[in-house]
């Protein structure tokens, strides 16, 4: 059990965020990474819809002998999270709780802004997890789904980028917040030019860090951790290239490769429990 590698499913390339976050942090774990970028964007689909397709990246995943599977997306999270964790009986980790948790303990002021996805700003997810930890944070949620067309083309940077960036993040410039949640996974890959935009005094936030944390928690805790260097496997049902390309820029290994697969017609073998 211990040897299983960990699964991470995300609509696309946001996913990496987190498994940058835990390559560094849990070294010795094999990772397996699913990206469903043949039917990206989930953030503009129905919840029904996004769950669907979650319950088909995590039996892909299920097929790979995982050990524990975390939810690289926002939207999946807040659609599917309580039902994968009933019915799975691994450990199910999202993103939205550690994210929550995280702008908690950095927010001075209890005003703390979150840019997501439009499913996940019409779940209202984060500000009713936000509310029940703190009934006192006033939450500003944002969608901007243009950014997550942007990061699939690669588009992260200059001066044309900046100008979209600011345009978009403009409506929360009379909002006083001091903290912004990176609601999207996604959305750490264009940091720079979000940070320009909401300038410095706002902190901003990667779920990321917390969920990877909880993870490491659930892995000592029910002794899973394994201690032999790790290995990385990466899927796409979308272009393997354009993948490659953007995997090997984030992650900082020019060698990664990517293998194309069909996950619609995975066999769907049932709840665990
Ligand atoms: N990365 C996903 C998230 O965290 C969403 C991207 C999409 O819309 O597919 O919500």
């Amino acid at each position: 059990m211990k040897k299983q590698p960990i699964g991470f499913m995300d609509s696309g390339v946001g996913g990496l965020t987190l498994v940058k976050e835990a390559r560094k942090r849990l070294p010795n774990e094999d990772m397996v990474f699913i990206g469903d970028q043949a039917r990206l964007p989930y953030g503009e689909k129905p919840a029904a819809t996004v769950r669907e397709f979650a319950w088909q990246m995590a039996n892909f995943l299920r097929h790979q002998e995982i050990k524990a599977l975390v939810i690289a997306c926002n939207t999946a999270t807040a659609a599917a999270l309580p039902d994968l964790q009933a019915q799975l009986a691994i450990p199910v980790i999202g993103v939205i709780k550690p994210g929550s948790i995280a702008a908690l303990q950095t927010t001075h002021n209890q005003r703390v802004g979150v840019i997501a996805t439009t499913g996940t700003i019409q779940s209202a997810a984060y500000s009713q997890q936000m509310a029940a930890l703190n009934p006192d944070v006033q939450v500003t949620g944002l969608a901007a789904p243009q950014f997550v067309t942007m990061i699939e083309a690669n588009q992260r940077h200059g001066q044309a980028v900046q100008t979209i960036v600011n345009q978009i993040l403009q409506p929360l410039q009379k909002s006083e917040i001091d903290t912004l949640v990176l609601g999207c996974t996604h959305f750490p890959l264009l940091t720079t030019a979000i940070q320009t935009a909401v300038g410095p005094d706002v902190t901003l936030v990667n779920p990321a860090v917390q969920a990877i944390t909880m993870l490491e928690e659930v892995l000592t805790q029910q002794q899973l951790a394994t201690t032999t260097p790790g290995t990385l496997r990466m899927y796409t049902t979308g272009s393997v290239a354009a993948f490659e390309e953007i995997a090997q820029q984030w992650l900082a290994q020019p060698d990664l490769t990517a293998q194309q697969v069909d996950i619609q017609k995975e066999k769907n073998d049932g709840p665990d429990r």
